[in-house]
């Protein structure tokens, strides 16, 4: 028997900022792993904004979480025990997994990380945070040479990397983030050739003056005021992808629809949304065309690894103070 710590839910986080007592560590005996199964020995967490919303039970595209079931998260694991398992011991694998120190699982979901790479990258660049930015940009945006394409989020995870990918495909970016030191981290590292700083004032005129002719595309992370100010000057037949909308994600209620969304009637343009995990069999193709353009110095991404288990909750916490610097990763 293994003794696991375990980070259970305590309560659901409805309409408001996550707060300590919303979850419990707890020690827990694990039984030995039953034929097929493996003992799994987590290194690494990953965070995702989406993750408050499972808390909630707002999103409808995963299993519902009760009081008392172990929070569930991404990670990086170690097979360090096999009764038939599907991987053999030693080995390094990544997938949706649950906050536990040690984890008896039968492999069901989980990859074998990509050896070309540190394995952390398989929970940002070769993880779902990769994905989203490929598939949506890619598969919803569909940008062409001398597009302008305008991300909100632009300093995060996902947004640093469809800012990349749109310059490889030949557009002009520009970023919106929040404050002067991650605006000139996107001008000076992550490519982009432009950067607004949303906590600075006002950014529908500066949206304007720097995309006079419009926005071909717009890939959103945040919503509300956000989306509203970006759909005020779409260009005719613009893709607008709606990823996330972190900027309700501490509210009760939805947000009202967007006053500007009638251009999309007069500029003849899109809105659609998306769930990455619909593009699951398409992930190992893409993760290879990643990989090659890691290699080929075509590609840049940034983690930010906090340390310790006991620090799950609060870099959870992290993203929506806007403390991450990069793809937010836990190191057990
Ligand atoms: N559709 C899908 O399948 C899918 C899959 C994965 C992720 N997502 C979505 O993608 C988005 C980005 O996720 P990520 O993992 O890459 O996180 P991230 O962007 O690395 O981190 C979140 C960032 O959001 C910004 N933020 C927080 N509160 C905000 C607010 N009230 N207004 C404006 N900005 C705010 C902060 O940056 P600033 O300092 O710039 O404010 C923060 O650093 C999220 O909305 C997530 O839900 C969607």
């Amino acid at each position: 028997m293994t003794l696991a710590r375990q980070w259970l839910l305590n309560d659901h986080p409805r309409g408001r900022p996550i707060e300590d007592n919303d979850l419990k560590l707890v020690e827990t005996r694990l039984n030995a792993p039953a034929p097929g199964q493996m003992l799994l020995r987590t290194l690494y967490l990953g965070f995702d904004p989406a993750q408050k919303g499972w808390m909630e039970n707002v999103a409808d595209y995963v299993a519902p979480m009760a009081i008392g079931d172990v929070m569930r998260g991404s990670a990086i694991l170690e097979v360090i025990e096999s009764n038939g398992g599907r991987f053999p011991v030693g080995e390094l694998v990544a997938g949706t997994s649950v906050w536990s120190d040690y984890v008896v699982h039968d492999g069901e979901g989980l990859t074998l990380c990509e050896p070309e790479l540190p394995p952390t990258a398989m929970l940002s660049i070769l993880g779902t945070t990769g994905m989203t930015a490929w598939c949506g940009l890619f598969k919803i945006g569909k940008p062409v040479p001398g597009d302008v394409v305008l991300v909100s989020g632009a300093a995060g995870a996902t947004g640093s990397i469809v800012g990349q990918l749109a310059k490889i495909a030949g557009c002009k970016v520009i970023g919106i983030a929040g404050g002067a030191e991650k605006c000139a981290w996107l001008c000076e590292e992550a490519g982009y050739d432009h950067a607004i700083d949303y906590k600075a004032g006002p950014i529908r005129s500066q949206i304007k003056e720097l995309a006079p002719g419009g926005v071909n595309v717009i890939f959103d992370n945040v919503g509300g005021k956000i989306l509203n100010d970006m759909l005020g000057q779409i260009a005719t037949h613009a893709r607008v992808v709606i990823c996330g909308g972190i900027s309700r994600y501490e509210t009760g209620t939805l947000p009202a629809g967007p006053e500007n969304y009638f251009n999309l009637v007069f500029r003849r343009a899109t809105m659609t949304g998306f769930i990455v995990i619909d593009w699951n069999a398409e992930f190992p193709a893409i993760r290879k065309r990643m990989v090659s353009l890691i290699n080929e110095g075509r590609l840049a991404y940034r983690e930010d690894i906090q340390q310790g288990f006991e620090a799950a909750p609060a870099t959870l916490q992290r993203l929506f103070s806007g403390a991450n610097r990069g793809k937010q990763l836990l190191k057990l």
